[in-house]
């Protein structure tokens, strides 16, 4: 039976991911509510899943924030727009690093990160929003990369950048928005994510599967 591993499983998506997930098989569903996961800290991260044996044929980091997103350039903020970076972009890449032990070789292991389709650069035609933007930017750049690298050694391996929709979580508490539900929106991403093999690997992708502009 396929085990699976969800980071960030004290989240909207992340919670209603490890319910799923759960229903299917082995489950190990970390936090840093829970168990003190910070994915901007590589020590913790290290640790808890330096406790974890695996195999998992399925990973998922559902952590993220948006932070206070900028209408402007003028409300441009070093140290907010570096702590995007560290927890849209680093955090995720830290945690497939130390997942990657986990994975098998000798068949096919999924890892999906949760990024947005706001850190399109094809699509941003809105602008504002500069850090969040760049973070989820940076992070599906971090993760194209470690496709190709992971393929050498993983070649069966997928490593995909998700957008979950517009849902209704903490995440999206101010905004007024057609919202899916999260429940809908972990079933839609597994859907996506188990249809995808290894000759899509380093792929973008929306809840629809369809693929998101760089
Ligand atoms: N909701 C949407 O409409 C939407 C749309 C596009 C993209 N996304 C992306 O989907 C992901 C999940 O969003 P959500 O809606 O489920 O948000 P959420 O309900 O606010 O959950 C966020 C999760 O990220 C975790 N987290 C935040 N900072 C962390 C850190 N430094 N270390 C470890 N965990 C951390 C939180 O853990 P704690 O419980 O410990 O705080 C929580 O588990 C995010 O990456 C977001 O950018 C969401």
């Amino acid at each position: 039976m396929s085990a699976s591993l969800v980071i960030g499983a004290s989240g909207g998506i992340g919670g209603a991911l490890a319910r799923a997930l759960a229903a299917r098989g082995p489950l190990t569903a970390l936090s840093r509510r829970d168990d003190g996961l910070d994915v901007t800290d590589e020590a913790s991260v290290a640790r808890l899943l330096g406790a974890l044996d695996g195999p998992y044929d399925l990973v998922i980091c559902a952590t993220g924030a948006l932070g206070t997103p900028e209408k402007a350039l003028r409300a441009l903020e070093p140290d907010a727009f570096l702590d995007q970076m560290r927890v849209n972009a680093l955090g995720p890449l830290l945690v497939l690093k130390h997942a990657l032990r986990l994975m098998p070789r000798d068949r096919v292991a999924r890892f999906g990160a949760l990024s947005a389709r706001v850190g399109s650069i094809g699509d941003n035609r809105l602008g504002g929003w500069y850090s969040y933007r760049a973070a989820k930017a940076a992070l599906n750049q971090g993760l194209r990369s470690a496709a190709v690298e992971v393929a050498r050694t993983h070649p069966q391996a997928v490593i995909a950048a998700l957008h979950p929709g517009t849902v209704d979580t903490g995440f999206t508490a101010g905004f007024a928005a057609d919202k899916h539900d999260p429940d809908r929106a972990a079933a839609d991403l597994l859907r996506v994510l188990d249809g995808l093999g290894p000759a899509q690997s380093g792929c973008f992708r929306d809840w629809r599967g369809d693929e998101i502009a760089w």
